[in-house]
């Protein structure tokens, strides 16, 4: 890790995949280590992560393009509050979901994934993007029976389907695509073994 550069890495792929279980065993694993850890997610809970969470339940009365819009607002936010000042003082940023999401989500929703990328031009690159894949009916009932959760407006099985094949089609050069259809304890070791590669780590 270069001083003053700090490493963003982010949690992505569809619901269930277990991308906040293993953020916080690699948060864990890495202060163990201490080394400096922040741990984030998408969408916050700032104004703009407020209102997207208000689209949960309900997602037909906004557009599609005001939608991506509130998601963006608050990237924004969270990268000129949190992501770019951690990382300026040399911290590792662990963030689950980040614009991988936006992409995968938006571009399932309707979207093209190229302009969204374009759109999320101001976000700091990601040093690695940990894909996690698991069957999306597998995620789904991890949510509900594991979790005990509901499932809102943007985890219905046939749209995360689509999402699950746009992270499929994605090919940007930090991601590592990781099978999270195995035990907890297994992906973990995957993970570490990915970050343990970073510099600086
Ligand atoms: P995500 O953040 O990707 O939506 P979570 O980490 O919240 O997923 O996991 C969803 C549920 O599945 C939780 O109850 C969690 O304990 C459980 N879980 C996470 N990883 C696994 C796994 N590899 N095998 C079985 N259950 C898991
Ligand atoms: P999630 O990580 O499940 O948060 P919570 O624990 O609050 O439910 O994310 C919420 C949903 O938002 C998830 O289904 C994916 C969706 N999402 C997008 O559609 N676009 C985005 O850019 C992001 C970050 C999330």
């Amino acid at each position: 890790m270069t001083p003053g550069k700090g490493l963003l890495i982010v949690f992505e792929g569809t619901d269930g995949t277990g991308k906040s279980t293993q953020l916080k065993l690699l948060a864990a694993a890495l202060s163990k280590k201490g080394l400096p850890v922040i741990s984030s997610f998408e969408p916050t809970n700032g104004s703009f992560g407020k209102k997207i969470r208000a689209l949960y339940s309900n997602r037909k009365d906004t557009s599609l393009e005001e939608e991506l819009e509130l998601f963006i607002a608050d990237r924004k936010e969270h990268v000129e509050t949190l992501i770019a000042p951690a990382l300026s003082s040399g911290k590792i940023v662990l963030c689950d979901r980040y614009y991988l999401s936006t992409i995968a989500y938006q571009g399932a929703a309707g979207l093209d994934p190229i302009e969204i990328l374009r759109k999320n031009a101001f976000a700091p690159e990601p040093d690695i993007a940990l894909l996690f894949y698991a069957p999306v009916a597998t995620g789904v009932t991890r949510i509900t029976e594991n979790r005990g959760d509901s499932l809102n407006d943007f985890e219905k099985e046939e749209y995360l389907a689509k999402v699950k094949t746009q992270f499929e089609q994605l090919d940007l050069p930090c991601i590592q695509r990781i099978n999270a259809n195995r035990s907890i304890e297994e992906i973990h070791q995957d993970v570490l073994h990915l970050v343990e590669n970073l510099p600086g780590i």
